[in-house]
Formats: C-alpha cells, structure tokens, sequence
C-alpha cells in the first residue's frame, strides 16, 4: 500500500487495529436531524474521544474549527433527499476540495439492487481511481434506502464484497443475524452504522460488542450516540468495547457509571 493512503488509513483505524468513527453527516440528504440540528454544538464535545468523524463539507466548514486535530472522512456522495428518490446518489464534491480540506478518507454510498445500482456502483469506481491518484482512502457504506428489511447477512455480504473488489478501503454496513457470513466475505475491513435509536443503551453496547466478535473493525455509528441524553458517557462506553475489550455488560456498567458522575 502506497505511503500516504497507508498513513490516512492509520490516522482512522488505530494501532489496536479497531476504531471509533462518529456519523455526523446526517443532514446531507435528511436536513436538520434531531439533536444535530446545530452541528457545531452537538459535534464538538464529541470530537475527543472520536477516532474520526464523517460529514459533508458544508457541516466542516460551517460548524467545525479547524484546530481539531480528530481525523476527517468526507462524505462526498449525496444530490438525494428523504423526500425525493433516495437512491439517486452521485459525486457532490471533488477531490481536489478533499485535499484541500486535509481530510483522511472520502465516504460514497452504494445501492446495491436499487434502479441507481450501476450509477452508484461506476461512480465509486471512478472515486476509487482518482483517490488512488492522491493517495487517499475510499469508504463504502452500503446504503439500504427505504428498504430496512434488506439488513440481513446475504444481502449485505453481496454489497461488501462488492465494494471491496471496486477497491474500497473500508466498508460501512449495518449489524445483521449472521454478521460473520457478512464479515468472512469481505477481505477489507468492516465498520457498522448503529441506525435508529435503539429501545435500550444495552441494545447498543450489545449490537457494537457482538459486530466485533464477528469480525467488525469498529463502528461509524450516529444516533446511538449523539440523539442519547447522554452523548459522551455513551461515546466512552462503546470506546471501552472497541478499544478495551469491555464486554457489552462492563460497557453498561460504565456507562452508568459515567452517566452518574456527569462524565
Ligand atoms: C447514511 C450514513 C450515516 O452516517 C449512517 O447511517 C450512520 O449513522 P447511524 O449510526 O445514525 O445509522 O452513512 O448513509
């Protein structure tokens, strides 16, 4: 792997091999989501105990100083919206503006079996081959639309693989039954979105602790965390499982913990 595409990539996924990625970059085709409906303010207490971060370049520029030093990934795909077709997704912003923006990694999403499959799928290829170029990474996320029943491990596996032989360096998907069919096909690292609130913080710290057991490399997770009452306490719990090996009971405890103290 050239230099540079390895050092951003190392910037994201730690030595331990794992990561902690926070998903802020809702608002590019959902508008103002609960809780991140200020940016600035929801984000920026969170960037300390992110591994990286991913949102558009509006939301950077608009909401995030430029002295943090938390790494970047740059959603650069979207010119969809929950009120229009959501699959009809395309490049909205060019490498150029991603060096300029000194980001780590670029984020496209595909939709596998949807009417815009081929559209998505040639425009992650041709990212690919202008990242290569400058030596940056690619993320997959492996969108499912408005169709949540397609979250099961034969589909999802099909989307990842794909990504990966397109040349991604890490691929985004969501938590399934059967995840290691999803993880054992798929020889680029995985990292899971959380989705929709869950009903309990255990259900969270379940669904991070078991994606890893079977294989995940981490988490690029959103709502879970920020739209929680207590967003950093929850940060630092799902921390303790991807970087300490906290067991999905240890992580409630924690959190409970963190929760009590104000931390
Ligand atoms: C949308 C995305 C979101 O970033 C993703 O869904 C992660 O956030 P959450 O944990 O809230 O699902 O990539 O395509």
């Amino acid at each position: 792997m050239d230099w540079g595409l390895s050092n951003r990539l190392s910037r994201i996924i730690k030595s331990d091999g794992r990561t902690v990625m926070l998903a802020v970059d809702h608002g590019y085709f959902q508008g103002p989501t609960f809780r991140l409906e200020n940016p600035k303010k929801t984000i920026e207490p969170l960037l300390p105990y992110a591994d990286a971060f991913m949102l558009t370049r509006g939301a950077l520029r608009s909401s995030i100083s430029p002295k943090f030093d938390t790494p970047v990934v740059l959603r650069v795909s979207g010119g969809n919206s929950i009120v229009g077709t959501l699959e009809n997704e395309e490049i909205i912003t060019s490498m150029k503006e991603a060096l300029r923006l000194n980001v780590s990694a670029v984020a496209f999403s595909i939709y596998v079996g949807s009417e815009y499959e081929h559209q998505t799928l040639t425009c992650l290829a041709k990212l690919i081959d202008e990242a290569q170029d400058y030596g940056m990474p690619v993320i997959a996320v492996t969108a499912v639309g408005k169709e949540l029943e397609k979250r099961e491990a034969r589909y999802l596996a099909l989307c990842c693989r794909i990504a990966a032989e397109l040349g991604t360096s890490i691929v985004k998907t969501y938590y399934c039954d059967d995840f290691e069919k999803v993880t054992g096909g798929c020889p680029v690292p995985i990292v899971i979105a959380g989705g929709p609130k869950l009903e309990t913080d255990f259900d969270v710290f379940k669904l991070v602790y078991e994606a890893l057991e079977k294989g995940a490399v981490g988490v690029d997770m959103g709502r879970n965390i920020w739209q929680h009452d207590y967003p950093i306490p929850m940060i630092k719990a799902i921390r303790a499982i991807v970087h300490e090996n906290a067991t999905a009971k240890e992580a409630n405890e924690l959190f409970n913990k963190l929760k009590k103290e104000k931390k």
